[in-house]
């Protein structure tokens, strides 16, 4: 289909609404079970506002590829699931309290169910696509899942650690958030029997959104308000997860303000009063913008991956996400 006018986010949403509502159907008939703990998790943060942006990606990138059959929504689905199980875990990781707005699931149900509860969505998954039956996927998403788990525990090991570099944290968010989004985009090109050449632009095109993505993420930690993120501003660094406009303070700032950063980093505790003076180090040494210009080439480097497609709605509705990626507040 040709397009002459370029697509804003709404009409992504809008052109591809048919498909996300069987996406929806599918999540919510796999999680039925008659043990009542696991629809009770499951739609606490399925049906909890979650974007669907990788489910998205995945139906986006089977059209551009001409493919408009029924696996799209299945395997859609299996990547929502795999993500949702992703956040279970990670929010009891991060002993987490607030997900998109609400009380996290570890907060109302515990560490133990939710652990269980994010088992068992990713053992659905994989059973999904065992269903499935195509090895490459198969294959693909066992490499996926496994890089994601080696991204966290990289992150774990850095835990505090004032003195980790920049490529440190390109290599964490690479394999815990952007490998993920970059399999959604090959996953959508291989079911569509799209040339080699085309499934592994489409990965790379998916690398680089999901780089941007958790820079953007981490960016919005410290400026968004807790009310738009839906997540508890100053998180990471009561974490002690050091993320990139603390990265590029830390490489910048006097010894006086690094003795600042390092005290909370040790206690592992921050007033709101403190989060707010880390902002300003942050902002005299421009870490936020500087992790934004950095998000803004990713999305400029992702884009250069779709020229070699045709214009078309697909087309368009992928630079559409991906312009959204960087103004997003949420
Ligand atoms: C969110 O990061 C977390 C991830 C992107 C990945 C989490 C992965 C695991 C816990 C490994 C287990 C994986 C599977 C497949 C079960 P964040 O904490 O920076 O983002 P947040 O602010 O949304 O919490
Ligand atoms: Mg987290």
């Amino acid at each position: 289909m040709k397009a002459t006018h370029p697509m804003q986010l709404s009409d992504v949403f809008t052109h591809y609404s048919g498909d996300l509502r069987i996406v929806e159907e599918h999540l919510e008939k796999k999680y039925r079970s008659y043990i009542d703990l696991i629809p009770g998790i499951a739609a606490h943060i399925i049906a909890s506002g979650g974007k669907r942006l990788r489910p998205l990606l995945l139906i986006i990138s089977s059209d551009l590829c001409g493919y408009r059959g029924e696996r799209r929504q299945v395997l859609a689905g299996v990547m929502e699931f795999i993500h949702t199980a992703s956040l279970l875990h990670d929010d009891v990781i991060d002993h987490a309290t607030m997900r998109r707005g609400k009380e996290s699931a570890n907060r109302v149900w515990g560490n133990t169910a939710s652990v269980l509860v994010g088992d068992y969505l990713y053992c659905m998954a994989f059973a999904a696509l065992a269903e499935d039956e195509d090895p490459v996927v198969q294959k693909l998403l066992s490499y996926t899942t496994t890089v994601m788990v080696e991204g966290e525990i990289v992150q774990l090991v850095n835990v505090g650690n004032a003195a980790i570099r920049e490529q440190d944290y390109l290599t964490v968010i690479e394999r815990k958030t952007a490998i993920l989004i970059s399999a959604c985009c090959a996953v959508g090109a291989i079911i569509a029997g799209a040339s080699q050449v085309q499934v592994e632009a489409l990965s790379r095109f998916g690398m680089k959104l999901g780089m941007a993505f958790q820079i953007t993420d981490d960016t919005l930690d410290y400026v968004a308000s807790e009310k738009e993120f839906g997540k508890a501003v100053g998180g990471d660094i009561r974490e002690g997860k050091i993320t990139l406009p603390l990265i590029r303070t830390l490489t910048k700032c006097s010894a006086e303000e690094k003795g600042m950063i390092r005290g909370i980093l040790d206690r592992r505790a921050a007033s709101a009063g403190e989060i707010k003076g880390l902002l300003d180090v942050i902002n005299r040494y421009d870490g936020i913008r500087y992790a934004l210009d950095m998000a803004g080439r990713f999305i400029s480097e992702g884009k250069k991956n779709l020229e070699s497609f045709e214009d078309s709605i697909p087309r368009q509705s992928l630079e559409a996400l991906s312009d959204y990626v960087l103004e997003r507040r949420l």
